[in-house]
Order: structure tokens, then sequence, then C-alpha cells
């Protein structure tokens, strides 16, 4: 990513030096794609540095965690006062806002800043969500907002907020991403094992919602995989005929822990990101395979594919697409309502129109209708939740039915769909004026004396139950 985020940089006309700590590394580098621009290899730190116009701009793209410190470090004993350090990784943001002080209290200037959209993202604009110091982004600006994707002729790169802001945005972005891909998964599983339809159909399927209000980048690559054939040979006696790659990937999902982050961060905030976190323990259920494979002959309950839907199979093809839909809504609501939280927590000044905006192109979770959010958080800055933006209040109206109808299906079918349930339990949870609380706050008091709110008359009060 970082070598692309360079050529990325050098085919935009500006003069780049780059480095890696293996030295060839940088020459190949060098040697393949010097030609593209303006670019210099440094072989060591200093010599890379050295390369480099006042105030120097530095930009780390590796591995979140101690490399990001050990990188800074070598490097601060080589720049001066004023110089930029921007690291592009996907850190934690309280290690950003640790690296924004201390780098503060040496003359240093920080950036912490999400970069999403991939390797090709890297190469032909990512999103891009900086934050930290803000005359530090001054220096970079002009480059970042041209290297970033465009659309509708504005960058996907804004100025996020101070401190951690940035990495706050990219890791919320990122658990986003974990709800609409675990969505997707869940519609392909109801297809696949409720309707019974195949690889070739699952691609027409995923194309044709792609052409429509879900068309996505996610929904897009997911239309691409069941088009592709698998080009191994078999393997002698293991079963299987030749046939599509995505039948041969292993059902093991893994994770590099920024779903887990705003999971975590969410559960802080006491704010209900309910389908997100569902995506991140449908990934750590999909882990314990050896307990499945197991269980699978043990524990009694309808099997995925022995019974189907009805008839009615376009009927389920709608549904499905509704129910995904109106669930991604969901989900980017409760990402939406989480940065809100975290402006609010953190004294950032969040604006969500403008991240919904440079979140159109570039990115993983690009997709038509963040245009949709953010005319809804454009027109209402203070919205309490995206649920409640006329457009999407409409949509949920519209779609519900067959939302519910989904949900039954797969209880019914034994299909498990945590993110659509969980998704359509919150909407009507949220929807609630009157919730079951009430005797949850009665059995605190009972045996724990923790007293409650009463609805006819102000005060707390503590009742003898028993
Ligand atoms: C990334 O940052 O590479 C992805 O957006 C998320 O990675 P993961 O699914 O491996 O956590």
């Amino acid at each position: 990513m970082g070598q692309n985020l360079a050529r990325n940089v050098a085919s935009k006309g500006f003069p780049i030096a780059v480095h890696n700590r293996t030295s060839a590394k940088t020459e190949e580098f060098v040697a393949t794609y010097g030609h593209e621009g303006d670019i210099v290899g440094g072989a060591t730190m200093a010599d890379f540095v050295g390369a480099l116009e006042r105030p120097r701009a530095v930009m780390i793209m590796v591995k979140a965690g101690a490399p990001v410190d050990a990188v800074i470090e070598e490097l601060i004993a080589h720049l001066d006062d004023g110089d930029v350090i921007i690291d592009g990784g996907n850190s934690l943001f309280t290690d950003t806002e640790r690296r924004v002080r201390s780098l503060a209290a040496r003359g240093l200037r920080f950036l912490g800043t999400g970069v999403s959209g991939g390797e090709e993202g890297a190469l032909h604009g990512p999103s891009m969500m900086p934050g930290g110091s803000h005359d530090a982004y001054a220096v970079v600006a002009e480059v970042f907002t041209k290297i970033a994707a465009q659309v509708d002729g504005e960058p996907c790169c804004t100025y996020i907020g101070d401190g951690g802001a940035g990495h706050y945005t990219k890791m919320v972005h990122n658990g986003i991403e974990y709800a609409d891909m675990q969505l997707i998964a869940e519609a392909y599983d109801l297809l696949r094992h409720g309707l019974g339809l195949g690889n070739d159909e699952l691609h027409e399927v995923f194309s044709t919602w792609n052409a429509g209000e879900l068309s996505s980048f996610l929904i897009e690559i997911t239309a691409r995989i069941f088009a592709v054939r698998d080009d191994q040979p078999p393997v002698a006696g293991v079963a299987g005929a030749p046939g599509h790659l995505i039948d041969q990937v292993l059902d093991q999902a893994a994770q590099k822990g920024t779903g887990r982050q705003t999971a975590q961060e969410a559960l802080e905030l006491g704010i209900p990101v309910t389908a997100i976190t569902e995506a991140v323990f449908a990934r750590a259920l999909s882990a314990l395979r050896d307990q499945r494979l197991a269980a699978s002959t043990v524990l009694p309950g309808p099997v995925p594919g022995d019974a189907r839907v009805g008839d009615d199979r376009q009927g389920f093809v709608d549904a499905v697409r509704d129910a995904l839909y109106a669930s991604k809504v969901v989900a980017y609501a409760q990402g939406f309502d989480q940065l809100r939280a975290a402006g609010a927590e953190h004294g950032w000044a969040l604006d969500l129109g403008t991240t919904a905006a440079i979140w159109r192109g570039g990115c993983i979770i690009r997709a038509q209708f963040l245009n949709r959010i953010r005319d809804a958080y454009t027109e209402h800055p203070d919205l309490a939740n995206l649920l409640l933006a006329p457009y999407f209040t409409e949509l949920l109206a519209r779609t519900q039915d067959n939302w519910r109808r989904v949900v039954s299906e797969a209880v019914r079918l034994g299909i498990p769909a945590p993110a659509f349930s969980s998704s359509l339990a919150y909407y009507d949870g949220y929807r609630r004026a009157q919730l079951p609380a009430n005797l949850i706050q009665a059995q605190r008091d009972l045996f724990g004396a923790h007293t409650y709110e009463r609805v006819d008359r102000p005060g707390t009060f503590h009742s003898a139950w028993e």
C-alpha cells in the first residue's frame, strides 16, 4: 500500500523520496517505478530525510502498534522543529493521541491519517481521514487532496479533527465495513441455502443489485467473486468437482482488529452498534471451525439446505435485497451514531455530512447511498439518528415487511443471520416508546437496592419488594 501511495503521489507531479528498512526493496522500487515521476530512493534513513524539502513531511506506512513507534524513534533523530510525521496505518486512536502529544513536546507535528481503499485505492485514489495537528495538515493538504479519490469534483479527503479524530473515524469506517461484509455474507447464505442458487445465479443477482440502490464497491466485488473459476487442479483423494473458486475458500474469517476496536469503543461510549459487534462475533464464531464441525453432527435443528423457501423465487430474492438494504442502513446509522458520541466525548467537531461525503469514493465502503447520508447530515447536522431522516424513514417503511419475512425464514430454516436479525431488533427497540427495562430496574432494586425512577413523579426510589 505504501508503494502504491508513493506512485500515486509521483503521478500527480509531486517530487517524492522513498525508503524501506531493506535497502534492496528501495532500489527495486525505484528501478521499477522511478520513471513514473520525480522519485528518489534513500538507502538509509539519513539519506532519505536528507532528500526532503523543509518543512519535511514523512508518511509512515507500517503495521500498527510497536512498529510505528520504532520507526518514529529512528526518524526523529534526523528531523527538525516543525517537520511533520504522518502515520497512514490503522493505528489505535489512543496511540495517535499519545504520539501527537509526545511529538509536539519534541517540536514535531503529527497527523494520524486513516487511509482506506486497499492497494488499488492507494494507487488510483483512496479515501483519506487525516487528524492531529491542524497546521500540519496545511503542509500536506495539496498533496492529500490531489492523490485522494475525487467524486463530483470533490476530493475524498478532509481534515477530520485534532488528536486521534482521523484514526477514530477510520476505525469506525472499518467497523461499518465489517457489518456490511457480514450482511452481504448472510444474504449469500440465504440465497444459496434457502433458495438453492448456484454461483452463476448469485453472480447475476449481485450484479443486478449493484445496478440499483445497493450499488457499492462491496456488492460489485461480491458479484465478481461468484464468477471466478478455480484454476487449481483437483487434489488427489479430496472430494469436490472443479468449479468456482469461492467453494474452495475455507469458511474461517480472519481479522486484524479494527472491527473489534470499534465495538470496544462503542461499549465504552454506551452506543449500541449491534450490527458491527455481531459482525465481529460472526467472524469469531467462523474461526471455531473444529468445534463447529463436531457440533454439526450432535446439535439438533434444521439443516440449512434441506428445506427451501417457497416457490416465489424472485419474491425471495427481492426480499433478501430489501432486508440487506434495511440492515445496512441500520449498520451505517449505528456507526454514525458512534462518531457523533465520540466527537462529544473527545471534543472533536466531527462533521458527519463531510465524513459521509469523503467515504463516497476510494474506500471499501463506498456506496451510492452515502450521498443520501451526506444529504441527511448536511441538512440536519444535529440529527439524533440517521433512521429519523425522511429518506431513511421512508426506506425502512417500504422494506420492513420483506426484512421481517427474511429474518423469520432464516430462523425457520436454521440459517444464522445475526446481523440481519440484530439490526431489525435494534430498529424495533429504537422505535419503541416503552421497553421492558422497568423490570430490569425493579430486579436491580430488589437484589441490590440500586434504586429506580418512577414514571409518575420525580425522584429516586427504593422499595421493599419482598
Ligand atoms: C484493512 O484495513 O486492511 C481492512 O480494511 C480490514 O482488515 P481486516 O478485515 O483484516 O480486519
